[in-house]
């Protein structure tokens, strides 16, 4: 079996969309819904509905993604009614909300538009945004996230994890677990896409995509090395109530198992999700119980976090 357990709640699968990929309104939420997906995650929600960046702002290329989406989303209120309809459909499922605040008071405002409401669900607060020009990826900013991580909880009491960006340096984990394990975080979700990166096409010698000319973050096959070393450098340092999400470079059972070995707890698919549409979560659920029926794995827990050293 591919269930998992988050935060004491059951999910059928392990496996879900990442946030920005099939989630910007009811019909790709729908389309995930209807998946062997576990359940879903919304389009990073903020305080005002946004139209995002020019267009084009997302390539597919042969080893994963480049975006610069900036945030284009409904609003919280539209996901937030969006989640109370599913909650009333299914009513023993439980969903992901994501928000992100562009300041502390509106990171505050979201948690309380969601406390107001129905809401049952997981937050995933997302502190790693790098396409919104003029603004830096909350993540990379230590003091920032612990002054944010403090007022979240002195006004939120529901389950709730952050969304982070790819970290690269030993005593950049050391530092930010350190932070972490302070608060009654539910879930950390490692990672955000390797922020600011460039393609360009060689032929008509131009950038890839509009905004920011060209840059933009990078998923799928480039950034699964970094996203297992955040997903097991977390795993090692974080106190075990703070459960982990692994996301970055999966697309193949392989790569889901390789992330729950490392310590993921659930995995997510963004990139791969994007270029093959919800049928992948078939695919990969049964590449993964093919792969853990070959070593002889029953349940997640035989194997999560017990990767081996040489
Ligand atoms: C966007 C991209 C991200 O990586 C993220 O965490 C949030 C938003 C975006 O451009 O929409």
């Amino acid at each position: 079996s591919t269930e998992t357990t988050l935060a004491g709640i059951h999910f059928d699968n392990c496996l879900m969309n990442a946030a920005g990929v099939y989630c910007y309104d009811a019909d790709e939420l729908n389309q995930i819904q209807k998946s062997a997906a576990g359940t879903f995650v919304t389009k990073s929600a903020t305080v005002v509905p946004r139209a995002g960046n020019p267009e084009p702002r997302y390539l597919s290329t042969p080893w994963g993604s480049i975006n610069s989406m900036g945030l284009p989303n409904k609003g919280l209120p539209y996901y937030l009614d969006y989640v109370s309809q599913q909650q009333t459909l299914f009513p023993e499922k439980r969903y992901f909300q994501s928000i992100t605040g562009f300041n502390i008071d509106e990171d505050e405002a979201l948690l309380k538009q969601i406390t107001d409401s129905d809401f049952n669900g997981l937050v995933e607060l997302n502190l790693s945004c790098p396409n919104v020009p003029g603004k830096p990826q909350t993540g990379y900013d230590f003091e920032t996230v612990e002054q944010i991580l403090t007022r979240v909880f002195e006004v939120y009491e529901g389950p709730l994890g952050v969304k982070l960006p790819p970290y690269f340096d030993i005593v950049h984990f050391d530092q930010m677990a350190a932070i972490l394990n302070q608060f009654p975080l539910a879930f950390i979700n490692s990672v955000n896409s390797i922020g600011n990166g460039l393609t360009i096409d060689a032929a008509t010698e131009r950038v890839s995509i509009k905004p920011k000319h060209g840059f933009g973050g990078i998923g799928g096959d480039y950034i699964k090395p970094t996203a297992l070393a955040n997903v097991h450098t977390f795993y090692q340092r974080l106190k075990p109530e703070i459960q982990i999400i692994g996301t970055g470079g999966v697309k193949s059972g392989q790569d889901v198992f390789e992330h729950l070995l490392c310590g993921a707890s659930m995995v997510q698919v963004g990139t791969a999700l994007h270029k093959e549409g919800p049928q992948i979560f078939d695919r990969l659920t049964a590449e993964l119980q093919t792969i853990m029926q070959q070593k002889g794995y029953n349940k997640i827990a035989d194997f999560k976090g017990k990767l081996k050293y040489l």
